[in-house]
């Protein structure tokens, strides 16, 4: 028998910034997702799907609605035990907090238990993919990717580069750096569905001499991934002219050492001038916008609109960037998304924020023909939202008038609690029983 869910089902095979919605949503009000092996086979509408068939064990998921997991382009796993951390901006908050919870993660037990509690509350809020940053003890990484692979999930995650500004324990140098990249890349990269990204945490952090040797083991392994951030914050981006002074800006210092490509994937740029804007659509290079982080940390307001339809588009995904960001939830990232782009302005569309947390963020990882819609070939990494999570949720849910009152009413009530399961290639890894409230986790 092939497996078969069945229900409203909301994907997205376009850019709705860009493009008229009807070229972009795939939406069948009764429609059938058939799986086999880790992949998506068939979908379309159910009648005619089960037409006649008995090789279907079909679940059915009434008032839900099925997506595409939600995919999170930019993540810290080891600072799940620093979420609300109270009263500092970003430098600051990085000295007061992260760096203490990192020096946890050369603890291979730890670091376990950690990536373990992660992964839980990713699929609880129906995450299945996330580019994930570890600390620089390559532990960490081993410790991350054993236990995404236990449930063979789509996960990017890379060591963090960083040999100066930070505590002694936490430094590596450029030539223990390179080697333990590499080291992880061949270990890692391409192993089941788990996928290697090189992790310089920020220019600050590394010295022109690590910088250089990031570009280089970056370049030498072609389909790896290169994560940073970039113009997060004020006192961030004085800090890197002052460390950089012969670079022109932020942006010109990862491109003078080799980090800006297709598969570069940068959180924030907060404040992106229009010429950083060029630089990333000229290059190819991704952004992820961070809305409970950017707010949590004071960092600034992200303009979604001159990113995703400005003269220089850039490809750009959701993210949480716990725990400077404050939920695993997308849902709860994309009501931030809203206001933040309120507060400049412009209405942030509810299909446009589902777009940003699938096939949009599919897309500024370069993996939108494997993740992030649901297709006939793509990977069956499929989330169940009840739409009669709450009570709120149920009763408002009664005046919505369209798809897309039921989208932002999601968006704007949702959060993991609206998580009813959880498909990664193909399995149930998650899932919760609507009367009582219980949830299960396949075992790992
Ligand atoms: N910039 C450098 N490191 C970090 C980090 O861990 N979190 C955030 N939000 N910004 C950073
Ligand atoms: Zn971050």
């Amino acid at each position: 028998m092939k497996k078969a869910i069945r229900g409203r089902v909301l994907s997205y095979r376009d850019n709705p910034f860009t493009k008229p919605l009807s070229a972009c949503l795939e939406y069948e009000e009764d429609g059938l997702i058939v799986m086999e092996g880790e992949h998506i086979t068939e979908f379309g509408p159910a009648d005619i799907l089960m037409d006649g068939r008995n090789d279907l064990s079909i679940t059915h998921y009434p008032d839900a609605l099925i997506c595409p997991g939600f995919i999170d382009v930019h993540v810290h796993y080891p600072q799940v035990e620093i979420i609300g951390a109270y009263g500092t901006q970003l430098i600051d908050w990085l000295n007061k907090y992260t760096f203490v919870a990192e020096q946890k993660f050369s603890d291979k037990s730890y670091a376990l238990q950690a990536a373990k509690l992660f992964l839980k509350e990713s699929l609880r809020a129906g995450t299945t993919t996330s580019s994930v940053f570890c600390t620089v003890d390559p532990t960490s990484v081993d410790a991350f990717f054993e236990m995404s692979a236990k449930l063979n999930m789509r996960n990017i995650a890379g060591k963090v580069l960083m040999d100066r500004n930070a505590p002694p324990a936490l430094l590596d140098t450029p030539q223990s750096g390179y080697d333990q990249t590499k080291d992880l890349i061949d270990r890692w990269h391409g192993k089941g569905r788990a996928l290697y990204s090189v992790t310089p945490r920020f220019a600050p952090t590394s010295s022109p001499e690590q910088m250089e040797m990031t570009g280089a083991v970056w370049n030498e392994h072609p389909g790896t991934y290169l994560q940073s951030h970039i113009s997060e914050n004020l006192a961030e981006i004085t800090w890197v002219r002052d460390l950089f002074p012969d670079q022109e800006s932020y942006v010109d210092v990862y491109r003078h050492y080799g980090q800006l490509g297709p598969r570069a994937i940068y959180g924030h740029g907060v404040h992106f001038t229009d010429n950083d804007f060029r630089i990333f659509s000229e290059t190819g290079t991704a952004l992820a916008h961070c809305p409970t982080s950017n707010l949590f940390l004071g960092s600034g307001l992200f303009n979604i609109a001159t990113a995703m339809t400005g003269a220089h588009t850039v490809r750009t995904g959701l993210a949480t960037d716990l725990g400077g960001g404050t939920n695993f939830s997308q849902l709860v990232s994309m009501n931030e998304a809203y206001k933040i782009a309120q507060l400049a302005g412009v209405s942030l569309g509810a299909h446009q924020a589902f777009y940003l947390a699938t096939r949009g963020a599919a897309e500024a990882l370069y993996l939108e023909d494997t993740i992030g819609s649901i297709a006939a070939g793509y990977e069956a990494d499929i989330t169940v939202l009840d739409l009669q999570a709450t009570p709120l949720l149920k009763h408002r849910l009664d005046f919505a008038e369209s798809l897309e009152d039921i989208l932002f009413v999601l968006m704007m009530l949702g959060d993991d609690r609206v998580t009813r399961a959880t498909y990664v290639a193909g399995e149930l890894v998650y899932s919760k029983n609507c009367e009582t409230g219980v949830a299960t986790f396949a075992e790992f």
